[in-house]
């Protein structure tokens, strides 16, 4: 007698019955990881290679969780005309340890599904190539797909974890800074400004009530917060309307920014912004070695070197007045005359890195008419400064930005007057009111970043989707 269930039913339930085991899913990087073999595991991915021979067919499948490709042995009845490079696939079978020294473990296929064909005539990417980074740069939506944005990709995913846990294991609290503003954090006028897409049935009045614009950098949002945490971060898009079409210039990148209650010197905003480097860097090159040595094998040899010495010794600071003496000494000729006053421009940051020995070099006490509204005054006589520092590194230029800021309420109430912004800023005068202190902080480019320990010459290589002048693809 079966039972109420049913007989189907109720042998399902019965112990000595087999019962078909459900295939384990297993990621590439897992399978290549496992130090047993497993039997009836699944792994779903995109082909990178197919090589049929007379008694055993290859493939090589990845699925984004490493660089390395699983070995797939399969018997030549189950290969068919969709099963090519780039289409989709899902595996199954047993993992088996490899007869090969170059991988650990690889797939004996039982069943391969072609989830999704690929038609590799006009698939811009080709088996085995190695593309260029300008080539692949102009299939955003394909580019992923490729090995070296691949890494890329992993390694920015793992940047991005580092900076956020460098910020939470030295108490600082994470702030939401927003993207939508209605302030010029920089004053440089380099905005975009937001509308809504049906402002004709809008016409007298802003949807915000007030100009608004994406945000330039989160630090007055931060200095808020400052007023109540001691130590704050933020780290999300900001947006520039530069009109550059520099390799270092992006509409939209990513900005690390943290900003230091009670503190009265630069040093620590400088320490700050060391420590991040290099436990961010120590971080990515420990978590993500193989990523990191694809960049230092084929887009930047000498880096590898120069980046161990550079996490070792302590980075260089000089002043402002230092930077022009060193360059109106300097034999070369520039296309900007160096003199004090002026801004340093990137062939003058290249210079002074140089000068310096390749290493980052912290540029300290600029001139006030320079710099932005919020930096502290050094009250310094004629050649008048601010508490201003930028890190500048080699081959990039400028990587982080930083000051102290006016804390002081007659200096930052003038300063403002003066610019005619005392207005607009009544709410940034009130943080210096009620329960203002010496604070300070910095942003980071987070693309620069990522260029500089890689050694990636164009900024456009290092976002999953770049933004620049006439280019917004996607
Ligand atoms: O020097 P910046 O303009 O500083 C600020 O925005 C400050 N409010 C930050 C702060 O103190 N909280 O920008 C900071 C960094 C630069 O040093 C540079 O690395 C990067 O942001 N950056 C850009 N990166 C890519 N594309 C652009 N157009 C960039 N403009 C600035
Ligand atoms: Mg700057």
């Amino acid at each position: 007698m079966l039972g109420a269930r049913g007989g189907w039913q109720a042998l399902r339930g019965c112990a000595s019955l087999p019962r078909a085991q459900p295939a384990v899913r297993l990621r590439v990087r897992e399978a290549l990881g496992a130090r047993e073999p497993a039997g009836e595991v699944k792994v779903q991915g995109w082909v990178r290679s197919v090589r049929s021979q007379k008694e055993v067919l290859f493939l090589h499948i990845n699925d984004g969780s490493s660089l390395e490709n699983l070995q797939v042995v399969a018997d030549p009845s189950l290969e068919n005309r969709d099963l090519t490079f780039g289409s989709a696939v899902e595996v199954q079978g047993k993992l088996v340890k490899s007869p090969h020294k170059m991988q650990n473990m690889e797939l004996k296929a039982e069943t391969i599904r072609v989830v999704g064909p690929c038609d590799t005539w006009s698939f811009p990417l080709k088996m085995k190539e190695r593309h260029p980074l300008e080539y692949v740069r102009q299939f955003p939506h394909l580019r992923c797909r490729n090995n070296m944005l691949g890494s890329l990709l992993r390694i920015r995913s793992e940047a991005t974890a580092a900076i956020h846990s460098f910020f939470q294991d030295n108490g600082y609290v994470h702030i939401h800074t927003p993207i939508i503003t209605s302030n010029d954090c920089e004053g440089a006028g380099e905005l975009f400004q937001i509308e809504v897409s049906w402002v004709e049935k809008l016409p007298e009045t802003h949807f915000f009530n007030v100009p608004a614009f994406l945000t330039v950098s989160g630090q007055l949002h931060l200095e808020v917060m400052a007023g109540a945490f001691t130590h704050v971060f933020t780290f999300g898009p900001t947006f520039r309307a530069e009109n550059s079409q520099s390799r270092r210039h992006l509409a939209e990148f990513y900005m690390v920014e943290a900003e230091l209650s009670f503190t009265e010197s630069l040093q620590d905003v400088m320490q700050v912004m060391e420590d991040l480097f290099k436990t961010a860097t120590n971080t990515v090159l420990s978590k993500c070695p193989r990523d990191v040595e694809l960049f230092h094998k084929y887009i930047a040899p000498a880096q590898k070197d120069r980046l161990e010495q550079v996490l070792k010794n302590k980075f260089v600071t000089i002043s402002y007045n230092e930077a022009v003496e060193i360059l109106k000494q300097a034999s070369q000729t520039f296309t900007f005359k160096p003199e004090w006053g002026c801004d340093l421009q990137t062939e003058h940051e290249k210079y002074l890195v140089k000068h310096c020995g390749e290493v980052p070099v912290f540029v300290i006490n600029y001139p006030y008419d320079l710099k932005p509204f919020y930096m502290r005054d050094n009250e310094d006589g004629p050649q008048h400064t601010v508490a201003a520092v930028d890190l500048l590194v080699p081959g990039i230029g400028e990587l982080c930005g930083g000051s102290l800021r006016e804390e002081r309420l007659p200096f930052l109430k003038s300063r403002l007057q003066r610019l005619g912004l005392a207005d607009a800023y009544e709410w940034y005068l009130d943080l210096r009111k009620f329960g203002s202190v010496p604070h300070g902080g910095f942003g980071m480019g987070f693309e620069r970043y990522l260029q500089y320990i890689l050694g990636v010459d164009n900024i456009k290589d290092v976002i999953p989707f770049p933004r620049f002048p006439h280019s917004c693809i996607l």
